[in-house]
């Protein structure tokens, strides 16, 4: 197959890409490396267009076929998105309101969409599965939520088929193939809590010890991101035999505090972390743990990275090699 990856010289683009190279199929890279890095396209050819600008798109579709298209491109910080929600909802709305334009134009009708935990606001089970309220307390989780209400709209009107992939909280990295979670501001808790051990970054700030949690932290799921990876590659096997708009919940079922990660870390890195406690982070659920019982009962995913210290691990292995 030739798939579209939007947005693949970002953090799970870029992983994306690399396994489908791996199962051999061909691979083109749109991107308009706002936050995406040249230098993480290393498996098929890099475009560089916009999705504010359906004419770059269109230049992009114009001789050539994709079989399907698989969309990661958003703004995804939460205290970002509640500062400034214009920009979410025209980069994450309208910006994919345009891509999924340009694909029927072009006649393509198979879509993976980049979805996010966050589409469910707070929890009110302690296993969130797709039947969860969905009530997203951020203009991030609401843009998502819009767009996955477009995609059941399109699967109607224009016989769109799509897949919809919740990821709870994306982590590891590929240092064997050279790809990791690079981000300019860092927010995220591992690559945080590994820079923090390199003393690349600062004492880690922990959000919040007083919440309703065992040791007081936020309790999150991590899953590798090989095994989102895996999950959008089984949605493209789906799609055939399933028409309509579908949408699963990807997380390892296991959640870890925020001291766990810290404690894991610095088993895997073989040193203390230093950290300070600090206020919460204002949006932070106190916990977001997956039920993924139907993506691995529909699609047949069955994730390879179950072991927390693993997924770090692999994360430690490519900051180390990492000059920043
Ligand atoms: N944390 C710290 N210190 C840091 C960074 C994070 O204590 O330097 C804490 C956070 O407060 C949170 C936990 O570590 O309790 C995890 O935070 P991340 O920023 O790594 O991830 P989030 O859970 O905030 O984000 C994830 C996804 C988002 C999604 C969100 C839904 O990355 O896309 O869950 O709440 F929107």
């Amino acid at each position: 197959m030739h798939l579209l990856i939007c947005g693949g010289a970002g953090y799970i683009g870029s992983h994306m890409a690399q396994w489908l190279s791996a199962q051999g199929h061909r691979v083109t890279v749109l991107d308009n490396l706002s936050t995406g890095h040249r230098e993480a396209v290393r498996w098929g050819e890099l475009v560089e267009a916009d999705l504010l600008d359906p004419s770059s798109l269109d230049r992009v579709f114009l001789g050539r076929h994709f079989d399907a298209v698989m969309h990661f491109c958003a703004f995804s910080l939460v205290g970002e998105s509640v500062r400034d929600p214009y920009a979410y909802y025209r980069n994450n709305v309208a910006g994919t309101l345009n891509l999924l334009e340009v694909m029927r134009r072009h006649d393509v009708q198979r879509l993976v969409f980049s979805s996010t935990a966050a589409v469910f606001g707070n929890p009110v089970s302690d296993l969130i599965d797709e039947e969860h309220p969905k009530v997203p307390i951020n203009p991030y989780g609401a843009s998502k939520l819009m767009v996955e209400r477009i995609l059941v709209d399109a699967a109607s009107a224009y016989g769109l088929r799509s897949t919809a992939l919740r990821y709870f909280n994306a982590a590891g990295a590929l240092p064997e193939h050279g790809i990791g979670e690079a981000h300019a501001c860092e927010t995220h808790l591992i690559p945080n809590v590994l820079k923090a051990a390199l003393g690349k970054g600062p004492a880690l700030k922990v959000f919040g010890d007083d919440y309703p949690t065992p040791d007081g932290t936020c309790v999150r799921d991590y899953v590798h991101v090989q095994d989102l990876a895996q999950a959008h590659a089984l949605a493209l096997g789906y799609m055939e035999s399933h028409p309509g708009a579908h949408a699963f919940n990807l997380g390892n079922g296991q959640g870890f505090s925020v001291r766990e990660v810290i404690a894991a870390a610095g088993e895997v890195a073989g040193r203390s972390i230093p950290y300070t406690v600090e206020q919460r982070r204002p949006g932070d659920p106190a916990v977001l743990v997956a039920s993924s019982d139907r993506a691995r009962r529909e699609l047949g995913w069955t994730p390879a990275w179950t072991d927390l210290r693993d997924i770090i691990r692999s994360a430690w292995d490519w900051h180390c090699a990492q000059p920043f």
